[in-house]
């Protein structure tokens, strides 16, 4: 099997990071297709936490190319942040050799910053709750054919036509939203030094993946977000704006369809949230706040605390259908250690009939009320158990449970926060 997808099968911050790392061992590339510095994963590097937004997490293996597709959306102050900060930690010996970034990529702009932070603020109610990194509005600007791309920070003329095309609408908006407006000169000089410090590594990542493939070799898509986030498929309007899907990864990096390989779902074995939109299995309760402590949920990109619930089988079953999941990791499966009944959702009750598929309409997911199926608890701790057999019988049959809820085999489980605290039953690669 060439290739291996981490795909998000809940609202994002499902522990994908520590799955990549675990894969990493066998790829020769690990690629990002989507998304910016709206994602975030802790990593520990000599002892010391940290928190990458856009450098794939195999940057650490030394062995290992890192690249950033022409999908993701790319702001070069955070880029070139993480880069000093890893190495400052000699944690990058060889930065031309381990990293690439696609010229095609579209960067995030100051003016996209401002924008997004500006927009969210004028919001009164409806706020979309985004991580105010300028994701939106640069993605936006690709869809409007206006978006200044990584190639083009390279030359201050180029740049320059570019910016004739948008600023002015810009900075009108920004002014109107009662932002300071950006100079044309000063943005030149600012983004074009940044784009020097780039050129090293600036490459196309697509022609560099396709071949890799082609030469059998082991590339791994690190996805961002989750399904539920998508664009198009996930609880529009509360998503953010690219497509979170296993599909996305061809389009990402500019590789056949068929290239995309084995996709693995990457869910919690409880549900959390961040940002505003509906989340039917939400709990406001002591139970909701023993998740977020125990799970130590509170968001590696915004620090803001994260709505916590219980596992969504439909909506886990609807991001199956949309990814086509070879096989899920259930994560923080230890979370739910210490408590009497675990309830998971089979369906919701929506103007008194129980649906049980996530209806497609926004508006009905918001009434619904989760219908539960309750099962038993289990107090013993699981952090040192590496079998499936050693975990409690309890532990065991909520996990058989989901696979015959989903149709798909749970072949991981976290069971703690440490590389090793991973129970695997079968090779993830395939
Ligand atoms: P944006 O991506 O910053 O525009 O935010 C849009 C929505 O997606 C907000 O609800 C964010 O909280 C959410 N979001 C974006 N990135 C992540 C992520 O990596 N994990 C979880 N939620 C995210």
């Amino acid at each position: 099997m060439g290739s291996v997808v981490i795909i998000g099968a809940q609202w994002g911050d499902e522990g994908k990071g520590k799955v990549v790392d675990l894969l990493a061992e066998r790829a020769e590339i690990v690629a990002r297709y989507q998304g910016g510095n709206n994602a975030g994963h802790t990593l520990v590097v000599g002892g010391e936490k940290t928190v990458l937004h856009l450098i794939p997490s195999g940057i650490l293996r030394t062995s290992i190319r890192n690249v950033i597709g022409q999908g993701v959306v790319v702001d070069p102050r955070v880029f070139l942040g993480e880069i000093d900060a890893l190495e400052a930690r000699d944690a990058l010996p060889d930065l031309r050799h381990q990293l690439g970034l696609c010229h095609r990529a579209a960067v995030i702009m100051p003016y996209h910053v401002a924008l997004d932070k500006a927009r969210e603020a004028r919001l009164k109610g409806g706020k979309i709750g985004t991580t105010g990194r300028g994701i939106g509005p640069a993605y936006e600007d690709v869809a409007a054919r206006r978006a200044v791309r990584v190639g083009d920070l390279l030359d201050p003329e180029l740049l320059g036509q570019r910016l004739d095309r948008v600023l002015d609408e810009k900075n009108a908006l920004l002014e109107w939203l009662g932002v300071e407006p950006f100079d044309r000169a000063a943005l030149i000089a600012e983004m074009t030094a940044l784009g020097e410090r780039l050129r090293p590594i600036i490459c196309d990542t697509g022609a560099e993946v396709r071949a890799a493939l082609e030469g059998g070799k082991h590339v791994l898509f690190e996805g961002a977000q989750g399904v539920l986030l998508d664009v198009l498929h996930g609880t529009y309007p509360f998503v953010t704006s690219s497509n979170t899907i296993a599909g996305s990864v061809a389009t990402g990096l500019g590789l056949p369809a068929h290239a995309v390989g084995r996709v693995i779902g990457i869910a919690k074995a409880y549900a959390t949230r961040v940002g505003a939109g509906p989340f039917p299995t939400e709990l406001d309760d002591a139970v909701g706040q023993h998740l977020r402590d125990t799970g130590g949920e509170y968001g590696s990109t915004t620090g803001r605390p994260r709505r916590c619930g219980w596992l969504d089988l439909p909506a886990l079953r609807y991001a199956h259908a949309l990814n086509g999941f070879g096989a899920l990791v259930l994560t923080k499966l230890d979370v739910l250690t210490g408590l009497d009944s675990v309830e998971v959702c089979v369906g919701y009750r929506i103007d008194g009939q129980v649906l049980e598929v996530l209806p497609a309409d926004e508006a009905q997911l918001v009434g619904a009320e989760p219908v539960y199926e309750t099962l038993t608890g289990w107090s013993e701790d699981i952090t040192g158990v590496r079998t499936f057999e050693d975990l409690p019988e309890a532990a065991r049959a909520y996990v058989r449970y989901i696979e015959d809820a989903t149709g798909v085999p749970v072949e991981v489980i976290g069971v703690g926060p440490g590389r090793s605290e991973t129970l695997i039953r079968s090779d993830l690669w395939g």
